[in-house]
């Protein structure tokens, strides 16, 4: 079997943790491709516990897979020793994780110009996490970026802080008036960290392509969405890293004709956290009852998320960005006790009809949904386990969003659980 991609088909937070970890069953390796600890992905084993992912792939509670951190993921070495000390405090057992030696490196001072421009940014800010993932992408892309391999050599680390410094110094004192960072304090936390990373450091993109000519299954897990992808999101309000399938393979140094399919995470609603347009977007009391129904905030920031109805212009965009082989329809259970359930079918720009994605920002701002209404259901669904048992309406919704969208809907999320989940 060859690789496997699971990609978020809209704003991020659609149950990729879920997903991911469902299918670890049946998988040998889960690797992250892109993004870092700005991510949060949540894992309810069927004992009940659950658990918060940020950094580590959601293959790790599965303890027959091995898990990668691949080349195409910005790692700050301190979040990823305390996220280690968390899981191994529950009683995980995380030796199976490697970190590619070319992964970049979030440092001290990425995380203080995250936060010091978005605070400049004032109403135009993005909202990012905070966590320095932009600034870190921004250097890699300048080659000024330090690696996962530099823990390895204590004078080149160095030289690289010390250039980084140099200038992000001036910058941080002239531009933002704020402290320096010391270049020591900068080196000896990182190389601390380093030393316990160490015996995790790897070559994974030689160990995935063996493990793949050996015949065994790789699960190239996404972070974020397709909308919040640099290239194909709704730019400037996007990450810095390309989360759409394209990504796995530049992240985790697979060839693109290795990946055999495409799992795209669609939640049966909108969600967005942080700025920028969302068409859908509901404010509210029925975006609010969306949000507790379904609750909605943030795993990495606490912040509320911001809800809305189903979007199927954005569902066949992913799909086409992707190449979507099949969804997975997360949280459906979440609107039952609707009477009616709009869903997007196109959108209203300035007095023009489309069912595609507008081309410019310009038009993007100004969207309009244009819903169709479907009718809803009152059954509490979490005890559905195949699709003919869903109540009439529910499976009506299912068919109408999969012929909107452009893709099989092959599973259906009916509450957090593992086995919460009807496969078609
Ligand atoms: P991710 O970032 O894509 O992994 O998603 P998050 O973990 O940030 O957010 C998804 C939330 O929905 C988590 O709290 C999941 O436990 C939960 N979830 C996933 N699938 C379902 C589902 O089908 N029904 C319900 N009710 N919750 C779900
Ligand atoms: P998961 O993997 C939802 C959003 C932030 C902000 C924008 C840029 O859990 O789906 P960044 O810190 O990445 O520079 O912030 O992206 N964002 C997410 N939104 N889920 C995520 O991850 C996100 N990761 C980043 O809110 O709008
Ligand atoms: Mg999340």
């Amino acid at each position: 079997m060859p690789a496997i991609v699971v990609i978020g088909a809209q704003w991020g937070d659609e149950g990729k943790g879920k997903a991911t970890d469902l299918l670890g069953g049946q998988v040998q390796w889960v690797v992250r491709y892109q993004g870092g600890n700005n991510a949060g992905h949540t894992v309810v084993l069927p004992d009940g516990q659950d658990f918060a992912l940020h950094l580590i792939p959601s293959g790790i509670l599965n303890p027959s897979v091995r898990n990668v951190i691949g080349n195409g993921v910005v790692v700050n070495p301190t979040v990823l020793l305390d996220e280690l000390a968390g899981l191994e405090a529950r009683h995980v057992d995380a030796a199976n994780l490697i970190v590619s030696a070319d992964a970049h490196l979030i440092m001290p001072y990425h995380v203080e110009i995250d936060k010091v421009t978005e605070r400049y940014l004032g109403k135009a800010k993005i909202g990012t996490t905070g966590r320095g993932i932009g600034p870190a992408y921004q250097d890699k892309v300048a080659r000024v970026g330090v690696r996962v391999a530099d823990l390895l050599d204590a004078k080149i680390l160095r030289e690289k802080v010390e250039a980084a410094l140099d200038f992000k110094n001036q910058v941080l004192v002239k531009v933002y008036n704020r402290k320096a960072l010391d270049v020591d304090e900068v080196v000896d936390s990182v190389l601390a960290a380093g030393r316990e990373i160490e015996p995790r450091i790897a070559d994974t993109r030689l160990l995935l392509n063996q493990a793949l000519d050996a015949g065994e299954t790789v699960l190239l897990e996404g972070s974020q969405g397709t909308l919040l992808d640099v290239d194909h999101g709704t730019y400037p309000y996007v990450t810095s890293s390309n989360p759409t399938a394209g990504g796995a393979a530049v992240g985790s140094g697979i060839g693109p004709i290795r990946i055999s399919r495409v799992i795209g995470i669609l939640k049966a609603y909108t969600t967005r956290v942080g700025s920028g347009p969302f068409p859908t977007e509901l404010t509210d009391a029925m975006g609010e009852h969306l949000r507790k129904a379904g609750g909605e905030v943030g795993v990495t920031t606490g912040r509320e998320r911001r809800c809305g109805w189903f979007d199927s212009v954005i569902a066949r965009y992913a799909a086409r960005v992707n190449g979507i082989t099949d969804f997975f329809l997360t949280k459906l259970d979440v609107l039952s006790g609707l009477e009616r359930v709009p869903v997007c079918v196109a959108y209203d720009v300035d007095g023009r009809r489309t069912d595609e994605m507008p081309m410019t920002q310009t038009d993007m701002h100004h969207a309009v949904p244009v819903y169709e209404e479907l009718p809803g259901w009152w059954e509490d669904l979490s005890d559905c386990r195949t699709f003919g048992e869903l109540p009439v309406n529910a499976r009506a919704y299912v068919q109408r969003v999969e012929e909107l969208s452009g893709a099989r809907i092959s599973a259906i999320g009916v509450g957090p659980g593992r086995d919460e989940t009807i496969t078609r």
